[in-house]
């Protein structure tokens, strides 16, 4: 038997444990204490909500219980299993994928409740769900199941495995899109309204199979890149649609938990838009890097000249510095090229030379790509420096060596007014004395644009496999 004081008492303590897992998470150093504080977070609430059940229903709950540890173990293995599994490149994948299941687990706590309402306990004196439960109900499903469709297609998307359109990392665009989901909106809370009136089934079926196409609606015009800000968003509506469900179960710790997701994956959304300089109905509505912005990279690029060297070359011209900046990009992350780079900085510093990476808050396709895949190869957290950190540092640089980055450190987003990433944010590498370019081609970085920073004077590109370009380097140093 569990009293309902200890019971509130451990779900504070499960609240506070989110909480400070949520401040571990935001700088590399803690992120472990972090996700140790989650566990323990989600571990006392499990256990306390397990309790709860048992103490409230008696020995007649025995197997009621019995089939939520059940799923518990068999959900658990499957997570434990596929995180274990799951690559640096593929995380985003697996967020979306998890984010699903929590929309179909609040639609099927909506469905649950609505079928059965006196199990819950969430009747009035006359056996029916009160007016406010019906509207939490009907929102709580609503969102759940345009987090699940949303998700599976944004998890498509970023797989780019599967041959299905849908799936396809190109936008779908069609004459009217906005206007269908404006109205299929406001469809939905006219169905609403009339389930909060009637507790009818049929509306909130309708509803419910409404979200569910709103949900695949709302993704498919966004383009594949853009899927992180996407996934961030969807995290969020997981978070209310959860906090939705907690209002009308009445259990506090799936209320603050689903705030404090729901808020966390809002701000997070807010803070990848600014750092593209872009808003997010910019986002949401989709189409960036396939506009006209395209027409100044591709053909013309290839016409003008730039001035290129050997893996030796730029051997020489870092070993001969008493200063590198490494500036890593997505093209880093697709060669996997992290182990190689950790070996060359080693070499260069047995040599005197002084090396620091510089990260950008959205360089890579997701947040803190560049943290993770540096701290895969056990770089230094001494030696890694944000964007505002060590933007003052490159005019003193002798050399930046910039691998696989292109928009990040894109002059054009600070000198020319009319280019798309007009004051997004980049990493001031053009200062430099000298600047190493790696990439394989001319070819634009994901805005789809032109990169005046590879055509300067005091630039050499060297083309080639990022892994492949480091390793020779690494011969040659
Ligand atoms: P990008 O601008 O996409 O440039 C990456 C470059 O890497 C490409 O120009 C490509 O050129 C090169 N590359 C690809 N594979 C390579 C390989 N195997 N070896 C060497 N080079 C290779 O990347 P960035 O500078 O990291 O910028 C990130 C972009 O993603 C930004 O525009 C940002 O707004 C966007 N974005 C980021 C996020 C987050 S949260 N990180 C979310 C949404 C959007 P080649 O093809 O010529 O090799």
């Amino acid at each position: 038997m569990i009293s309902l004081d200890v019971v509130v008492l451990l779900y504070l303590i499960a609240s506070v444990c989110f909480i400070q897992s949520l401040k571990g998470l935001s700088h590399p150093t803690t992120s472990i204490l972090g996700n140790t504080f989650g566990m323990a977070g989600m571990g006392i609430a499990i256990a306390t909500t397990a309790a709860l059940i048992w103490s409230q229903a008696g020995e007649t709950a025995a197997s009621g219980l019995g089939w939520v540890l059940l799923g518990l173990l068999i959900g658990g293995s499957i997570g434990a299993l596929m995180a274990k599994r799951v690559e640096m490149t593929k995380m985003p994948e697996l967020v979306a994928f998890m984010h699903s299941m929590i929309g179909l687990a609040a639609v099927a706590i909506a469905i649950a409740i609505v079928a059965e309402p006196t199990a819950f306990g969430i009747v009035d004196g006359q056996g029916a769900i009160p007016v406010g439960n019906r509207v939490e109900l009907f929102l709580g499903s609503a969102i759940g199941a345009i987090t699940f469709s949303g998700s599976v297609i944004a998890f498509g998307k970023l797989s780019g495995r599967y041959k299905f359109r849908l799936f396809q990392g190109a936008p779908i665009l069609f004459p009217g899109q906005h206007y269908l989901n404006l109205l299929l909106a406001l469809v939905m809370i006219g169905l609403g309204a009339w389930f909060a009136v009637t507790q009818a089934w049929a509306p909130f079926a309708l509803l419910t199979a409404l979200a569910f196409i709103l949900g695949v609606l709302i993704i498919i015009p966004i383009g594949g890149a853009d899927m992180p800000v996407v996934v961030s968003m969807l995290n969020s509506y997981s978070g209310w649609a959860a906090a939705g469900i907690g209002f009308s179960l009445g259990n506090p710790m799936l209320i603050v938990a689903g705030s404090l997701v729901g808020s966390s994956g809002a701000i997070l959304s807010y803070i990848m838009c600014k750092a593209m300089n872009r808003s997010f109905f910019n986002v949401i509505l989709g189409g960036f890097g396939n506009t006209a912005s395209s027409a100044d990279s591709g053909a013309g690029a290839q016409q003008r000249n730039v001035k290129s060297g050997s893996p030796d070359d730029a051997a020489f011209l870092l070993g001969n510095a008493e200063s590198v900046i490494i500036v890593p990009g997505y093209g880093l992350a697709v060669a996997r090229a992290q182990h190689a780079l950790k070996e060359l900085t080693e070499k260069l510093a047995e040599q005197g030379v002084d090396v620091k990476y510089a990260i950008h808050p959205v360089a890579g396709r997701m947040p803190g790509h560049m943290n993770v895949l540096l701290a895969e190869a056990e770089v230094s957290y001494e030696q890694v420096f944000e964007m505002d950190e060590i933007n003052g540092e490159f005019s003193q640089a002798d050399v930046v060596l910039v691998l696989g980055a292109n928009d990040v450190v894109n002059p054009a987003a600070k000198n020319d007014p009319a280019s798309p990433i007009a004051g997004m944010p980049i990493l001031e590498a053009y200062k430099a004395r000298a600047v190493i370019v790696n990439k394989r081609s001319m070819a634009s970085g994901y805005a789809g644009l032109d990169n005046e920073l590879f055509y300067m004077d005091k630039t050499m590109m060297v083309f080639g496999d990022a892994k492949k370009v480091i390793e020779d380097m690494l011969k040659a140093a």
